[in-house]
C-alpha cells in the first residue's frame, strides 16, 4: 500500500496538469472520521464547478440583465452566443471554426441530426430506408432514433458498434454510434467506423458525451458528418448547460433540420411568413438561446484557454489516471470481487473505469457515504469517472483504498 501512496505523490509531482485543479470548486474540508477530503469520480456525469462561473453568471444577471436589459442581444453578445460558443468546442473535438452551433439539449440535437441525415441521405425515396443505431447506446438516443425513423419512413436496427461495418449496405441511410460507452467506458473507433459509413454511402451521427473533453475526437479528420455531444460532464458546463451540433461544412448547405425555428431563419427578425434557412452552423439552431446556461457554459471553457490545457494532455492523463486507479484496485481490492468491464487497451478506452460487481447499487451508496462519490448504473456496474483538469494520482489511490475498504 505504502509503494502506491509513494507512486502517487511521485505522479503528483510530475503532473503537468496539477497547477489547472485551482481553477475549480472541489472539497477542501477534511472527514473527521477519515482525516481525508472527499474525491470525486462523477465529473463524467456532471463536472465540478469551475471557479470563474460564479462571477461571470453574476454578471450575466445583474449588469448585462439587470441593467442593460435588452440592449444585451447585441452589446452583450447574446445573440451570437450559440455559434461564438460553438468555435470554443470546436478546436475540443478536432473542428474547424463554423461548424458547431451551441443549444438545446443532447437529446434534441440527436433528433435534428439524424433526421436531417436521413434527409442528406435522400431517404426511403432514394432507397435508403433503414437507420443503424448503437445496440448498446445511451437510452434517450434509441428512443429519439426510433421516433425519427418512424416519422421519415425508416426502420430502426439496433447493431453492436463492432459489426456496423458488416451491416451496412444500400439501404443504409444514417448510423447513429456513440464515441464512448456510457456503462462501460469503452472507446469505439470512429476513424474506421465514420469511414465505413461513408463507403456505404450512408451518413454518420456520432453521440460525443462521453468522449468530448477527454480524449481527441478529430471530427474534421475523420469526416464525421454531423455529431452532438453534452457540455455537463468534461465540458463542466454546470447542470442542463446545453449541447451541440456539428454540421460537417461540407454538408451544411444541405442540412435540412426538421426543427427549423426562427433563429435558424436566414433572417431571423425579417419576420416572414415562409422559412428560409440560414447558411453555416446556425442553420441548426431552433428558438431563443438559454442565455444563462449558455454563458455559464462559456465562462466554463475558459480553462481551455490555458496554455498547459491541450487535449493530448488531457488524454496522456486521463490514461494515466486510469491505468492507476485500475492497478491500485487490483491491487487492493481481493481477487474476483469486481470486475473491470472498461477495456485494458489504451485505444479502447474512455476516461472512466466500470467494474462489474453484484451488490454495484449498496456498494456505491456506501462508497459516496464515505466521500468517494462515483456512480451507480444498473444492473451491476460501478461507474468512475476521471476528469484529468481537476483529479489527483493520490486522490485516485484513496478511492481505491476506500473502494477495498467497503468492498471488505
Ligand atoms: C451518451 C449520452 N447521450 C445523451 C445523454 C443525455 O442527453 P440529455 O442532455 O438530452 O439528457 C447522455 C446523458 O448522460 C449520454 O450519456
Amino acid at each position: 500500500m505504502s509503494d502506491l501512496i509513494e507512486r502517487a505523490r511521485e505522479l503528483d509531482e510530475r503532473d503537468p496538469l496539477a497547477a489547472v485543479r485551482a481553477s475549480f470548486v472541489l472539497d477542501t474540508a477534511t472527514d473527521p472520521a477519515t482525516g481525508t477530503a472527499g474525491v470525486y469520480l462523477d465529473g463524467n456525469s456532471l463536472g465540478a464547478l469551475p471557479a470563474n462561473v460564479p462571477g461571470a453568471v453574476e454578471d450575466v444577471v445583474r449588469r448585462q440583465w439587470g441593467e442593460l436589459r435588452i440592449r444585451s442581444w447585441t452589446e452583450s453578445g447574446w445573440w451570437t452566443a450559440p455559434e461564438r460558443i460553438g468555435d470554443l468546442i470546436a478546436p475540443l473535438v478536432g473542428a474547424a471554426a463554423g461548424q458547431i452551433v451551441v443549444g438545446d439539449s443532447t437529446s434534441v440535437n440527436v433528433f435534428k441530426a439524424l433526421v436531417g441525415a436521413v434527409r442528406l441521405a435522400g431517404g426511403p425515396e432514394a432507397g435508403r430506408d433503414e437507420i443503424l443505431v448503437d445496440a448498446s447506446t445511451f437510452p434517450t438516443d434509441g428512443y429519439i432514433a426510433t421516433s425519427a425513423a418512424r416519422m421519415t419512413g425508416c426502420t430502426i436496427r439496433p447493431v453492436a458498434p463492432g459489426e456496423v461495418p458488416a451491416a451496412l449496405g444500400p439501404r443504409t441511410a444514417a448510423v447513429l454510434l456513440n464515441h464512448v460507452d456510457y456503462r462501460t467506458g469503452r472507446l469505439h473507433d470512429l476513424p474506421a467506423l465514420t469511414a465505413a459509413v461513408r463507403a456505404a454511402g450512408a451518413v454518420s451521427v456520432w453521440d460525443l458525451c462521453h468522449s468530448a473533453g477527454a480524449l481527441p475526437v478529430g471530427l474534421d479528420a475523420h469526416g464525421v458528418d454531423l455529431a452532438v455531444g453534452c457540455t455537463y460532464k468534461f465540458l463542466n458546463g454546470g447542470p442542463g448547460s446545453p449541447a451541440y451540433l456539428y454540421v460537417r461544412a461540407g454538408l451544411q448547405d444541405r442540412f435540412d433540420s426538421p426543427l427549423p425555428g426562427w433563429n435558424s431563419h436566414a433572417e431571423p427578425f425579417g419576420m416572414r411568413p415562409a422559412y428560409a434557412p440560414a447558411d453555416g452552423a446556425v442553420r441548426g439552431r431552433v428558438g431563443t438561446p438559454d442565455i444563462l446556461s449558455m454563458l455559464a457554459l462559456e465562462a466554463a471553457l475558459a480553462v481551455w484557454s490555458r496554455p498547459d490545457v491541450t487535449v493530448d494532455a488531457v488524454r496522456a492523463k486521463s490514461l494515466a489516471l486510469t491505468d492507476f486507479f485500475l492497478e491500485c484496485v487490483a491491487a487492493y481490492v481481493p481477487a474476483g470481487r469486481v470486475e473491470p468491464v472498461t477495456p485494458q487497451a489504451h485505444g479502447e478506452r474512455g476516461s472512466q473505469v466500470a467494474l462489474a460487481c453484484d451488490d454495484a447499487g449498496e456498494i456505491m451508496e456506501r462508497l459516496i457515504a464515505a466521500g468517494v462519490v462515483g456512480d451507480y448504473r444498473a444492473p451491476d456496474v460501478l461507474r468512475f469517472g476521471f476528469t484529468p483538469l481537476y483529479l489527483s494520482f493520490t486522490e485516485v489511490e484513496r478511492a481505491a483504498r476506500v473502494l477495498a475498504d467497503t468492498l471488505g
